[in-house]
């Protein structure tokens, strides 16, 4: 399984923090944001990644990261994605690069307590189609949202007014390589994007999509509210659980 980092956007919810540089690459606590997402891969056992990006920072990816050996990687591989037409789009331009593969895409702003090795072993044994991971939030008008009936997911809605659920489906998605044949079938939303809901709701349709819980505390990061909030619940959650990277820097 290969995984794949999406961090591009202008990021203009958190201007002016994002006039100087990408957002990923702005402080949650004492590291930079896009640690968390790359480390999440690695603690599942994933660790051929892309990192995609775009705007006008790109380079400050490679000053940062280089060849990932902070965090025991032989290489990283990056992406650039031009324009802005969303995560759908930057997630087309991997499809060399997955190579057939099944693939983890995980948001550059998404921010877990825990590990999600256990829904990478359970997607693995499905064989085929997608998996989401869910997370009760007390303001899931923010997010994609599942209508759930038992174990089945019905549908998801981007940021509903009146959400059908109090559930948000977390920026940590599990594929098949007919993810980039979904891609091309897709019409951009009213912001003009093609949406990663689009995406999961086609393979609901098809009747393969599972979803799991997550376990631990999830946040995104993408504006004031939750990057503070991040940095919160990391600096509280005893310094996080990137021993690797700590002691690769020592
Ligand atoms: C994106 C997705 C949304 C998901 C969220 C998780 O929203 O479109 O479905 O719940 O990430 O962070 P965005 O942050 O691009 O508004």
């Amino acid at each position: 399984m290969k995984g794949i980092v999406l961090a591009g956007g202008l990021g203009s919810r958190l201007f002016p923090l994002t006039k100087i540089t990408n957002k990923h690459l702005l402080p949650v606590y004492d590291k930079p944001m896009i640690y968390y997402p790359i480390q999440a891969l690695i603690n599942a056992g994933i660790d051929d990644i892309m990192i995609v990006t775009g705007g006008n920072y790109a380079g400050h990816f490679l000053q940062l990261l280089g060849n990932g050996k902070e965090f025991g990687l032989k290489q990283l591989n990056y992406a650039y994605q031009e324009g802005e037409g969303g995560i759908a789009d930057a997630l087309s331009i991997v499809e060399h690069f997955a190579d057939d593969e099944p693939i983890c895409v995980v948001l550059g702003d998404n921010i877990i307590e825990n590990n999600i090795k256990q829904a990478k072993e359970d997607y693995e044994k499905q064989g085929k189609g997608a998996k989401i991971l869910l997370k009760k939030v007390h303001d899931p008008q923010r997010f994609g949202v599942p209508e759930l009936d038992g174990d089945k997911v019905l549908n998801i809605e981007e940021k509903p007014k009146n959400p059908k659920s109090d559930f948000a489906v977390i920026g940590i998605y599990f594929f098949d390589n007919t993810v980039f044949d979904v891609i091309k079938t897709l019409k951009p939303s009213d912001r003009g994007e093609l949406e990663i809901t689009d995406v999961n709701n086609h393979y609901i349709n098809r009747g393969e999509m599972t979803w799991n819980e997550l376990d631990g505390w999830w946040t995104d990061a993408g504006t004031f509210d939750s990057l503070l909030r991040a940095s919160n619940l990391i600096a509280e959650s005893g310094a996080n659980k990137m021993g690797e990277v700590k002691s690769a820097n020592k």
